[in-house]
């Protein structure tokens, strides 16, 4: 049986088996204390074993790290910490630990853990931090699902760049210490698996927009990957991305879904993981759990770029980098923005077109376009969205005032020849989400194994 049911509300009495690790185990002449842990839970389940039980002969193998099944009776516990306790009365050391185990009952850094990060996992921080993940998973296809959203898978190896930013990792069967070149001296990618160049996408949202463009409102829910050279505590190399897309919906359509969005969320993980978000709340980031029901009690400001510009000008001597209209939003600015102007999540909508990706809708200021982003004390931005732009000429002469190919973006274009139709979308980073929630410092610490620049193991 699990820990977290035998926790829970089990009658004492019964005999039951749990399976799982040691956490720690004391032991003197009369009694043993042994903490296992099955990762169910963060609370540990606590087995007493007597010297004249079976168990008591094997207590030198139960180091910490050790796996056990152990069998007893479920007894009502003397201690106040626990309801309950088991006495051991059948105990099968299934693994031995070797004593080189580098978990430790200590706490260890999470810059420490991080190099042991097939381990990390059997702490209590990242059982927390996996078990509220894996919540937030669940509550991203319950809320979708829930407003007749169609789940898509998109594509991974992908042709195109969505975020014309040259961000992307290319995917190659060509031998790099020599490959085939052409006439002129070039390497010829006619001869590489795909027959052309490919890439690692880095967001599914043009190949959304055709499913949308059928299905009305789609969402994917994926792996995306960026060759961006960012050493940040916000970035990874590959995160997960969550990206609804919707026909016939405007900007502030798109908003009202994102903020829907984010507070069932943010419910979910205070709703169906209390007992992981009081650990974060005692541990790592004291009062995360208000801050998170304060969200989802209120109403998300929205604000365009131009007075957000406004708002940062009138006090530019606080920041590293200068503010100006024109100029991207950086981190110093977005958290002014959400925690000292907005005092919580605040919408920053109609962006300038120049530092904005090339299929957002135009306004009629032909200036600015259709964009929203979401920020959130403390990380910054975590939704990047936008109306897209639905005029096949518009969309046409932006492509090509960018230096980009028309050609390349037939199949999107053609959307906007057959039944063009007002659409937005938005995508999510998953993991910034999740280090909301948690209130972890360091992306890096939510994710199970980060791929950043400079480091691939695991
Ligand atoms: O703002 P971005 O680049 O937007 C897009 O990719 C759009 N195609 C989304 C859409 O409209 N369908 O990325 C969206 C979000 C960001 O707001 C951020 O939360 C996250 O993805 N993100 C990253 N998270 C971790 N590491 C990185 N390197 C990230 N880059 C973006
Ligand atoms: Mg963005």
């Amino acid at each position: 049986m699990l820990i977290r049911e035998i926790l829970d509300k089990q009658p004492t009495g019964q005999r039951l088996e749990v399976l799982g690790w040691v956490r720690t185990r004391r032991r003197s002449k009369n009694v043993a204390f042994i903490e296992i842990n099955d990762g169910s839970s963060l609370a540990n389940l606590q087995v007493v074993i007597d010297p004249d039980s079976p168990g008591w002969e094997h207590l030198s193998d139960l180091g910490t790290g050790a796996s056990v099944r152990v069998a007893g009776t479920l007894l009502e516990s003397p201690a106040p910490s626990q309801p309950v306790e088991l006495r051991g009365e059948e105990v099968e050391v299934l693994g031995t630990v070797a004593s080189d185990y580098p978990l430790q009952k200590k706490r260890h850094s999470f810059e420490f853990l991080r190099e042991i990060a097939h381990l990390r996992p059997r702490t209590n921080t990242f059982g927390a931090v996996f078990r509220v993940r894996n919540v937030l998973s669940f509550a991203v296809h319950e809320f979708f699902q829930s407003e007749g959203f169609v789940y898509l898978n998109t594509p991974l190896i992908t042709g195109s760049d969505c975020e014309g930013a040259g961000e992307m990792f290319q995917v190659t069967t060509l031998d790099i210490e020599d490959p085939p070149r052409d006439s002129r001296g070039k390497v010829d990618y006619s001869k590489d698996f795909f027959g052309r160049s490919a890439y690692l996408t880095v967001s599914g949202q043009l190949e959304a927009e055709t499913y949308a463009c059928a299905l009305g409102k789609v969402y994917t829910f994926g792996p995306t990957f960026r060759a961006e050279d960012s050493n940040t505590t916000r970035h990874l190399s590959e995160f997960w991305m969550v990206e609804p897309e919707m026909a016939f919906t405007d900007l502030a359509g798109d908003m009202d879904v994102a903020e829907r969005f984010v507070k069932h969320l943010l419910n979910a993980a205070l709703k169906r993981a209390p007992k992981d978000m009081e650990f974060f709340d005692k541990r790592i980031a004291p009062g995360i759990m208000e801050t998170l029901q304060s969200i989802v009690d209120a109403d998300f400001q929205r604000m365009t770029y131009t007075d957000a510009v406004n708002e940062l000008m009138k006090v530019k001597d606080r920041f590293q980098y200068e503010p100006g209209w024109g100029r991207d939003l950086q981190t110093e600015h977005e958290r002014y923005l959400t925690e000292v102007v907005a005092g919580g999540p605040l919408f920053v909508t109609d962006y300038p077109k120049d530092i904005k990706a090339f299929y957002m809708r135009l306004n009629d200021d032909g200036e600015t376009v259709a964009a929203m982003d979401l920020l959130l004390p403390k990380v910054g931005e975590i939704i990047g969205g936008s109306q897209r732009e639905e005029r096949y000429q518009v969309l046409y002469d932006r492509l090509v005032s960018l230096g980009l190919d028309p050609k390349d973006y037939w199949w999107y274009l053609d959307l906007r020849r057959y039944g063009t139709v007002v659409h937005s979308g938005f995508g999510l980073g998953f993991e910034r989400m999740v280090q909301f929630v948690t209130g972890m410092a360091n992306i890096r610490d939510v994710i199970p194994f980060p791929r950043v620049p400079g480091f691939v193991e695991f």
